[in-house]
């Protein structure tokens, strides 16, 4: 583990704080309701305080921001962290010029199968870790290298140990030994494996695509999993334009993932003002597998709502940045660096349906980020550098130093 965790004080007071980024437009300039020269005070786990410096009240415990900035921490709503084995075999074939294919997940599984439960707790510990020690607080993780009753199941248990948002996913892909029977997987996942793993879970997901699940497995899995009190989310667009955003929408999913390619029709379902999707891009992914990058400029500027995820996974991408992730969608999908920043803490926080996260509003969780930088703009500025001094999660220090 690259954490470290201290006792919580009572009360803290972070003060000199050069830019305060609260998402909260009430408390501060603009969408990101900025305020400078401020402080922010924590108490008993939560925000209790924020404003000009100059007016903070005492608290029992002080940091010093020095005039760095500090922004609320990233809420990463789409990660696959338990898994074994490695494919940066295929990686470096896909450099050389060979195209993803959904199929790979199944090399994945296999070294999951084969792995002990201690095994996949360690690594996805460690994978924790290191998303903590770059400023996520917040980490969704998936299910979906089992593919069996048990092994999906023990994938659940295990996430469960590292977060509250856990999402499982059976119908990742049709596993090897129901290549000639895919709609009796999808019996399969709909009946036992869903009534032995609803039970460790917040959300049911299903991967939309050619060479995973046509509409109506997708669908037949998501009504299911309703029944069993599962909240909806899907994987779509990412190989090709298809379904998945539509059966998003329609069946009201709190987020659809990747949306690398949009049609006008897909763009206007998620802007629709009675939709509450919300279009969770996850340019690692496009980076990594050398797709193009979805239209999030068309998305925003027709009104939907946009997150930045990593989509963390050994097979399409394998990095756990979210500040990688915001440089991209500066970079290479022309959102503004206030726009990327949002979509990867409030917009990571509607992607889970969570108002206590990705902000620092009053009363919310003191899940919070000190950069090495003066300002927010540095993440997309400084692409690359390690800008994380120390994270806070709950109030509790969990990564850097102050
Ligand atoms: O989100 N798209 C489906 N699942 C993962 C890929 C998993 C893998 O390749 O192992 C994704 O990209
Ligand atoms: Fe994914």
């Amino acid at each position: 583990m690259t954490t470290t965790s201290t006792p919580v004080p009572r009360s803290l007071l972070v003060d000199r704080i050069g830019v305060l980024v609260t998402n909260d437009p009430g408390a501060g300039e603009g969408r990101l309701g900025r305020i400078l020269d401020a402080a922010l005070v924590v108490e008993e786990g939560r925000v209790a305080w924020t404003g000009p410096a100059g007016r903070a009240p005492a608290a029992d415990a002080r940091v010093d921001a020095a005039g760095r900035c500090v922004v609320p921490g990233f809420v990463d709503s789409h990660s696959h962290i338990v898994f074994a084995g490695d494919r940066g075999a295929e990686f470096a074939a896909r450099m050389e010029g060979r195209a993803y294919e959904a199929g790979g997940i199944r090399s994945t599984v296999a070294a999951t199968r084969a792995a002990s439960d201690d095994a996949l707790l360690a690594r996805a510990t460690e994978l924790l870790g290191e998303a903590r020690a770059q400023g996520t607080t917040t980490l969704e993780i998936k299910s979906g290298y089992g593919l069996t009753v048990a092994d999906e199941e023990r994938a659940l248990r295990v996430a469960a140990r590292l977060t509250e948002e856990v999402t499982f996913l059976g119908a990742h892909v049709v596993p090897q030994e129901y290549a000639a029977d895919p709609a009796g997987y999808v019996d399969l996942v709909t009946g036992p494996m869903l009534r032995a793993c609803a039970p460790h879970a917040r959300w049911i997901d299903v991967f939309c695509e050619r060479g995973a699940f046509d509409e109506e497995a997708a669908r037949r899995v998501l009504t299911a999993g309703r029944e069993h009190g599962l909240l909806a989310r899907v994987h779509g667009n990412q190989l090709g334009p298809g379904p998945g955003v539509g059966l998003a929408v329609e069946l009201g999913a709190a987020s659809v993932d990747h949306c690398t390619y949009l049609d006008g029709a897909d763009i206007a379902a998620l802007a629709d003002p009675a939709s509450s999707t919300v279009a969770t891009l996850l340019p690692g992914v496009d980076f990594s597998t050398r797709a193009p990058y979805p239209d999030a400029r068309a998305l925003l500027d027709a009104g939907a709502t946009v997150a930045l995820a990593t989509d963390c996974n050994p097979g399409s991408c394998f990095s756990t940045s979210m500040a990688l992730c915001i440089a991209l969608a500066v970079r290479e999908m022309r959102m503004t660096p206030d726009e990327a920043l949002w979509a990867a803490t409030e917009g990571g926080a509607r992607a889970l349906r969570r108002d206590d996260i990705g902000h620092l509003r009053v009363g919310a969780r003191a899940d919070l980020v000190l950069l090495e930088a003066p300002d927010p703009l540095y993440l997309a500025y400084r692409p690359g550098v390690p800008q994380v001094a120390a994270v806070w999660k709950d109030g509790e220090r969990v990564a850097g130093r102050a």
